[in-house]
Formats: structure tokens, sequence, C-alpha cells
């Protein structure tokens, strides 16, 4: 039995300088110190070993057994080891090198015009409500002075849903709904998307209004030109003025649409102002005292004027933006201008 152990000891010694692997490793556990490995072979041949032999055998046996476990967990550890470096290896972080950037976003044209615009406005002492996209037929028209049968309904192409609602063709309706909620004085601005069946170099189907409304006592024509003159000289130049002209909106009495000098050449004439010297940028009036009344309003007592901008037409003219489409494109090259 002994000369079977030292053959075995030396077989082992020679195997252990060739593993390479982990596999090998696992196989060579096998063959010593698995349960029908050498060893545990030997330790059941005990039984045939005379019995005053088999004391000092049987420790023969033990230290061969521990010598190949330390092997093997020397040279697992080594093994170990040697993975770990590799890993660190693989995955070292050089904290050297420079970090990637992270492009900063920035807003859309149209929402810094927006932006801008209430500025602008808050800078006078306007308030900001929004109202529903989805609009029932009495807030977007009929409270505002437009019955089921007026033909001013033709005035907007409108995108009607069931049962009285309709995508709001129109900020307007947030004066009611504003008007319905506060008493005077209100000075209110209701910014936000509006919808209409229409389509071509400047119009969306989509577009943003800013719906302006101011009630008090004492009110007149004159507040709201006073109010589009600091408006429009902020926000496209300050030595431009307005002029109201004539017009008709079934929500106002008189109504007006208002022009500002051009900007782009201080009305001589050019082509942005097709060589009249003006540029329409948005249409308002005095609150019809229907619309007063319809919101409980005494238009005995008060007044109010109103007025609607389109923020796309702001916008357009004030970056010389010459179709509306690009505003919704989302095309990188267009947006990083802004
Ligand atoms: N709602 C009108 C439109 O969409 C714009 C407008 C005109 C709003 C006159 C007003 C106003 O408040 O007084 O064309």
């Amino acid at each position: 039995m002994e000369e079977k152990i030292k053959a075995l000891r030396e077989k082992m010694e020679q195997q252990i300088r060739q593993i390479q692997s982990k596999d090998n490793l696992a196989a060579f556990w096998q063959e010593y110190l698995g349960k029908k490995g050498s060893i545990a072979e030997l330790m059941k041949g005990l039984g045939a070993v005379a019995k005053e032999e088999r004391p000092a055998m049987g420790k023969v046996i033990n230290e061969f057994k521990i010598e190949a476990e330390e092997k093997y967990k020397a040279l697992s550890e080594k093994m170990e080891q040697a993975e770990l470096q590799a890993r660190n290896r693989l995955e070292a972080v050089d904290i050297t090198l420079p970090a990637k950037k992270q492009p900063l976003g920035h807003q859309h044209p149209l929402t810094l015009v927006k932006e801008e615009m209430i500025s602008v406005f808050a800078g006078m002492g306007f308030d900001v409500f929004e109202g529903p996209e989805i609009e029932d037929d009495d807030h977007n028209f009929t409270r505002l002075n437009v019955p089921k049968d007026h033909p001013s309904r033709d005035m907007q192409d409108t995108f009607y849903l069931e049962d009285d609602l309709l995508l709001r063709t129109q900020t307007s309706g947030g004066q009611i709904r504003v008007m319905d909620m506060q008493k005077p004085p209100i000075k209110v601005l209701v910014p936000g998307r509006v919808f209409r069946s229409d389509s071509d170099a400047t119009h969306s189907p989509m577009f943003h209004q800013m719906e302006g409304l101011v009630v008090d006592k004492g009110i007149t024509l004159c507040d709201l030109q006073g109010m589009l003159d600091k408006f429009v000289q902020q926000i496209f130049d300050a030595n431009v003025r307005t002029r109201l002209r004539p017009s008709y909106f079934p929500f106002t009495e008189p109504s007006v649409e208002v022009d500002v000098s051009c900007f782009e050449c201080g009305g001589k004439g050019c082509s942005l102002c097709k060589h009249t010297g003006w540029i329409e940028v948005l249409g308002g009036g005095v609150v019809h005292p229907k619309v007063l009344e319809n919101c409980g309003i005494d238009s005995s007592v008060y007044s109010g004027i109103a007025f609607g901008i389109g923020i796309e037409r702001i916008t357009m003219l004030k970056y010389g933006i010459n179709n509306i489409g690009l505003l919704f494109e989302n095309d990188l090259r267009f947006l990083k201008q802004f």
C-alpha cells in the first residue's frame, strides 16, 4: 500500500504542475479528493491492511489527503487571483480621459417667445390662466356672443367632437372661464394650443394663441393700444408703433386689427411689410357688453378690452421664419439657431 501511495503522490505532483484551467483543477479534485477519488479508494483499502499497521497507514493516507487538499487550495487561490487581476485590467477606468460632454438642450422658439410675451404682460400686472383644449360649444362660441346659427362661425374651421364638444379654435373661451371664476378687476393672459382645419405655409391645424383680458371700471380702447404699444416695443423694437384698423369679432365692439410699424424698414416699405410700412400682428377690441353680461358682470358699471395674439405669427415675424412647418418639424438644424 505504501508503494501505491508513493506512486500516487508522484503522479499527483506531476499532474498539478500541468494544470492550466479551472476545469483541469476541478478534474484534479475529482480524481484525488472526490467521493470516488483515489484517496477515498485508499481509505476503503485500509480494511484489508493488518490491524497493527492500520493506524500508521491511516496516518500516511491522511497526510497524503492533506497534501492534496493544500495543493488544490493553493492552486485554486492562485487562479482566482490571476482571474481577478485580468478582470481589473479589463475594467480599469482611465480617470484622466476627458469626459463625454452631454450637450444642454434649450427651449423651443415658440416656448421662448411665449415666455417672453408672458413676461412683458406680467410686467403690466397680468396673471396667467390656462383653459382646456377640449372645450364645449358654450365657452368656445355661444357665450362669446356667437350663437349656433351665427355666420361668424364660418370664420374658423372647427374640429367638432361629440356631444357639443370641440377642439377649441381660439383661447377666447378662457375669457368666459376667468370671468365665471373671478369678478373685476381682472387682468389675465390665457396662453394655449388651438386647433383649426387649416394648413398651408402660414397656417397649421394646431397652433398657439395668447388671449388677453382686462375688465375694470373705465377701461377703454386707449388702454388696449397703450398696452399693445408697450408689448410690441419690447418684443420687436423700441421704436415701433401700433395702428388700429376697424375689424369685426363677435365678442368685441368695436373690434380692431392691430398693425405694428415695420421693424425691418422702419416704415419706409420693404418685402416684409409688403411695401405698406405696416405688419398685422393681432386682433382685439372692447369686450362686447353681452359677453360681460353672459358672465354676470354688470356692463353698465364695468368695461373691458380683449386681444388675441398668434404666438406662431409673432415668432415668425421676430425671427424671419417664412414657413410655419419649420416650427413643428423638430429639425435640430433649425432649432439649434435659437
Ligand atoms: N379669437 C380671435 C381669433 O382667433 C382673436 C381675437 C380677436 C381675440 C379679438 C380677442 C379679441 O380676444 O378681442 O381670431
